[in-house]
């Protein structure tokens, strides 16, 4: 299967741009760019930078026998950051205070073609109203923490649940909830999901919302400006921000 999307990312290369038929998609809510037959999508995740390569379809794509680096626009000055591949990204540590700032990546593909991608800074999200946190602390504890956990960290092994058991995703940072917009969310906790029950009725509409905002305050400020703001393809609240890109050789 990885020699059939390498072949197809080779054909990309010589035909007419192909992303019309499949638009870039921000699967992790990271920024996006293209170059070279590849899309990548830069994630912040806590201190990790993470470049993740994808086909034109966007397929993952192993990262290889690919090297590069990332250079952050940091509040303290530019920083360097070697990338190392593992698995279908590649990753780096960022500076402390980087994690919205401007990126250009300059990469080596396995087949030797150098690329390069610019992301503008991230727009830093509005944190949650303290007042609507404090609103959604006890209602936490009391609706959702037996499920979720009392930090917000899941049920114990909630990413890989044995055979059909459903678990209770992490609600923090390393969830996926904050790939969907707060409107998702709320929908979520209003319907439920066997074996979660649904809220609608026993919740308020800002209930709900103080438990969103409850758990978002969790989150780090690169978690809260990747969040997409309103419903429909995580991208279109991502990309419109993406960056562009070149490649040379
Ligand atoms: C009985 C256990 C249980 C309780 C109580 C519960 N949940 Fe859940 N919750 C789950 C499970 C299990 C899932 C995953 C469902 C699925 O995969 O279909 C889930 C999914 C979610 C999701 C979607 C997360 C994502 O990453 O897509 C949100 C948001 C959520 N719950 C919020 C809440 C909130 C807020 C409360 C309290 C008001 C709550 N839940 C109470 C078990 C629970």
């Amino acid at each position: 299967m990885h020699k059939k999307t390498l072949a197809l990312a080779a054909l990309a290369l010589s035909a007419a741009p192909a992303w019309a038929d499949h638009p870039p998609v921000a699967q992790q809510g990271g920024r996006l760019a293209e170059a070279h037959g590849h899309r990548m999508e830069l994630v912040t995740r806590g201190t990790v930078l993470e470049v993740l390569l994808k086909d034109e379809h966007n397929q993952p794509m192993p990262a290889t026998g690919y090297s590069g680096k990332a250079v952050v626009m940091a509040p303290g000055g530019k920083a360097d950051i070697t990338l190392s591949p593992d698995g279908t990204m590649l990753t780096g540590a960022l500076p402390a205070g980087a994690d919205l700032a401007a990126t250009v990546l300059a990469l080596k593909a396995a087949d030797g073609h150098s690329m390069n991608a610019r992301f503008p800074a991230l727009q830093a999200a509005t944190p949650p109203a303290a007042d609507l946190v404090a609103k959604g602390k006890p209602l936490y504890a009391a609706k959702c923490a037996a499920c979720h956990g009392e930090a917000l960290q899941g049920q114990a092994g909630w990413q890989a649940p044995p055979g059909a058991v459903k678990l209770a995703p992490a609600l923090d940072a390393t969830g996926h909830g904050w790939l969907h917009p707060d409107t998702q969310l709320a929908e979520a906790i209003r319907k439920g999901s066997d074996p979660m029950p649904a809220f609608a009725t026993e919740m308020k509409e800002e209930e709900i919302a103080a438990v969103i905002a409850y758990f978002k305050a969790s989150w780090p400020a690169a978690t809260l400006a990747q969040q997409p703001k309103a419903a429909g393809p995580a991208a279109t609240a991502v990309s419109a921000a993406g960056g562009g890109a070149h490649h040379g050789h």
